[in-house]
């Protein structure tokens, strides 16, 4: 049995559920399950109810359940991939619907719709979904879907949660939101009007930058989650026994960690807003950021810990910026312990409208101090 209760508050259940001491062992920690087939009875019933890995696993059994907590949701589907997740929701759609993406959202999330599913008969329309007139507008007698992503990748776009659920609903269509910057720490959407949340678990989720993996969290048991474990079990990106064990093993200290990341953030987004070789801060949680009254209203404990800056000048700047950290690490994803810095210019090569002087940061446990250090030697290296 688990020790965690519905009416415990999000921080306990991260700790304790999904997990129940071994019967057979006492072990506290639950043991990894490797094998991909499970034994049915002389009378070929399955008391475990277990079957086959793809089908189901007791690990990926514990995350789902335990995802589907932390969002407030029916039931979670765990994929490979932040962008296998994403997939498997354009798989659940069928040709001739009509997609509502939006223009600013993590690279991928627009690729996949471009270079698969709209050569499958799917319909898109890249909106600013920041422009409730402009989402309203792009709504067709099709449409069945409307993706959102809030804060969104790059310049932390937020996106009106509530609204453009009622939007969706009002013309049909369900609200999937890509919850991954903010972790459901931070904002919960289902709780907002959203049907689906999406997380790329590769991130805050997990948090140590050491495993792939995606989930749908569902706010309803209906036929459309009922269609998204179709999609899991036929389609078959499905997470190892291992990987759903370490995500899980990150959950533990999600609260923690998301908070001081925040906290971090924020911090380190006033110190840049006040540096004379930084032209612009994108972070929610700063007054002067365009969506800052709606990321108040629909966030809770904090911003994220995801920023921009537009280094003053240009390329070539932020590159040197880049290249003269210390305690930041080049290299792209987000949402680990360890704070990352990117020239996400580069990272999304040719087609990106990402502008060159924009450096993008993960910001993550270590003390301020010494993160405010770091970026304050190395923007002092412009000119020099
Ligand atoms: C906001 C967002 N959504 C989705 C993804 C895709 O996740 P994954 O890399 O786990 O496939 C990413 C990856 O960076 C992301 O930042």
């Amino acid at each position: 049995m688990s020790k965690s209760q519905p009416n415990h508050r999000i921080e306990t259940q991260a700790v304790h559920l999904g997990n129940h001491v071994d019967p057979t062992t006492g072990a506290v920690v639950p043991p990894i399950v490797m094998s991909t087939t499970f034994e049915r009875q002389p009378d070929n019933t399955i008391p475990s109810g277990y079957i086959y890995g793809r089908s189901q696993n007791p690990n990926r059994k514990a995350l789902e359940e335990t995802l589907a907590a932390l969002e407030g949701g029916a039931v979670a589907y765990a994929f490979s991939s932040g962008q296998a997740a994403t997939n498997a929701a354009y798989q659940m759609l069928k040709s001739g619907d009509h997609v509502i993406v939006p223009a600013e959202s993590y690279f991928g999330t627009r690729g996949l719709m471009r270079e698969f599913y709209e050569h499958f008969g799917l319909i898109a329309s890249y909106v600013d979904m920041s422009n409730l007139a402009a989402v309203q507008a792009a709504f067709t007698p099709q449409t069945k879907l409307v993706w959102v992503e809030t804060p969104s990748n790059p310049t932390m776009t937020i996106t009106d949660i509530r609204a453009v659920a009622e939007l969706a609903h009002a013309h049909g269509a369900l609200l999937a939101v890509d919850n991954t910057f903010a972790s459901p720490m931070m904002q919960r959407p289902l709780s907002l009007g959203a049907d689906i949340v999406m997380h790329s678990t590769t991130k805050f989720i997990s948090g140590h930058t050491d495993v792939t993996g995606g989930t749908l969290i569902f706010a309803r048991i209906d036929d459309v989650s009922a269609r998204a474990q179709v999609v899991q079990t036929l389609s078959g990106a499905v997470p190892s026994p291992f990987d759903c064990w370490l995500i899980l093993r990150g959950i533990r200290t999600l609260a923690i960690r998301v908070r001081q990341q925040a906290a971090n953030a924020l911090a380190l987004a006033q110190f840049l807003a006040d540096h004379p070789a930084v032209e612009t801060v994108y972070y929610p949680g700063l007054a002067s950021h365009r969506g800052h009254s709606i990321a108040a209203a629909q966030m809770t404990g904090g911003f994220g810990a995801m920023l921009s800056v537009l280094v003053r000048g240009g390329a070539a700047e932020a590159l040197t910026v880049l290249a003269n950290v210390q305690l930041f690490t080049r290299a792209t994803s987000l949402g680990g312990i360890e704070s990352l810095i990117e020239h996400r210019f580069s990272i999304e090569g040719p087609t990106s409208t990402t502008p060159p002087n924009l450096l993008r940061i993960s910001v993550g446990i270590e003390h301020v101090d010494d993160l405010i250090h770091d970026l304050r030697q190395a923007l002092h290296m412009i000119g020099q």
